[in-house]
């Protein structure tokens, strides 16, 4: 497998494009701080930024990226669809508003943020999606937030498999089931709220963990997901937890490490469930 500068791995999605398995939110970082937020996560070495419409802070993402020097090319960005924008056309408007706030030509992935069943659209804007690819404007289409229905349902109505599936996934909610389709249908997992917000650093297996390994419970964590294959991008406002949160490349946990883990889950959401979720 090939990596980035700083030893990140780049997997391939189902149609080629290589992804950083490390990458950094931008969730909740206000607009006015994101320029400097995001350089500062490139100068650490960080190559993915994932941003959504929904989050206002576009504009300093793709300001952040053009002040680092760093080649279009080399950064990979993710948006995702704002939810008052579900249908063919309106995606499509949506990722040109997107283009424009970020400075770019394309994304290197574009994804439904939210399944909104009640609404009954996802499979027309997966169409539009679908359009978005073929004119280049996305480099790789996925969702997020889809339970095995809605990409059953997907499956049967359209043409193509999304590229990632991204979920609330940590160690409170593991999401064994979730993962298996994925595996099962070539759909990379991509792992939202990583730290389930930092709620779980406290949880006397991880610290004994980080105590065993000589490392903080954050790290663990971040290494259980990467041991797991799942893609992350924990956020933090902090200088030193960006530089600690990627630097978990050099050590392992052996399996009764991850067993341990494994038996943390107990199926609870820090966010809202899709299946009911329709702002
Ligand atoms: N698709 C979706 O529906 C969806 C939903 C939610 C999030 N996301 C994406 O997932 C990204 C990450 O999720 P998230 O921001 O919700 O949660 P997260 O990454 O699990 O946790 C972030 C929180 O943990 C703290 N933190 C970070 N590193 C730490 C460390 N090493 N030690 C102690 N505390 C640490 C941060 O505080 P400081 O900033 O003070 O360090 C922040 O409060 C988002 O930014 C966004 O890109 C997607």
């Amino acid at each position: 497998m090939t990596t980035t500068t700083a030893g990140v791995p780049t997997p391939e999605l189902n149609n080629g494009v290589r992804i950083p398995q490390f990458g950094f939110g931008v969730f909740d970082i206000p607009p006015e701080e994101t320029a400097q937020a995001v350089r500062t996560a490139l100068e650490t070495g960080y190559r993915h930024i994932d941003t959504a419409q929904l989050y206002g802070n576009e504009a300093g993402v793709g300001a952040g990226i053009a002040d680092s020097g760093l080649a279009r090319e080399d950064v990979f960005v993710t948006t995702k669809l704002a939810n008052d924008a579900h249908g063919h056309d309106n995606a499509i408007t949506a990722l040109e508003g997107s283009l424009r706030r970020l400075g770019f030509d394309y994304v290197d992935l574009y994804l439904i943020h939210w399944p909104l069943p009640a609404r009954d659209n996802y499979v027309r804007t997966w169409r539009g999606f679908e359009d978005i690819l073929r004119a280049g404007k996305a480099r790789a289409i996925g969702v997020s937030n889809f339970q095995p229905a809605h990409l059953d349902r997907l499956a049967e109505e359209s043409g193509t498999r999304p590229a990632v599936n991204q979920i609330e996934l940590h160690p409170a909610l593991q999401q064994p089931e979730l993962r298996e389709y994925h595996q099962a249908h070539g759909i990379a997992t991509q792992a939202w709220s990583p730290l389930a917000r930092a709620d779980v650093l406290g949880d006397p297996v991880l610290t004994g963990l980080a105590e065993k390994h000589g490392r903080t419970a954050a790290q663990v964590v971040l290494r259980w997901h990467i041991q797991l294959g799942n893609i992350v991008f924990p956020k933090s406002a902090s200088p030193d937890r960006m530089r600690q949160n990627i630097d978990v490349f050099g050590f392992e946990l052996d399996d009764e490490d991850m067993a341990e883990i494994g038996r943390l889950d107990e199926g609870r959401r820090t966010g809202p469930d899709p299946d009911t979720f329709n702002a």
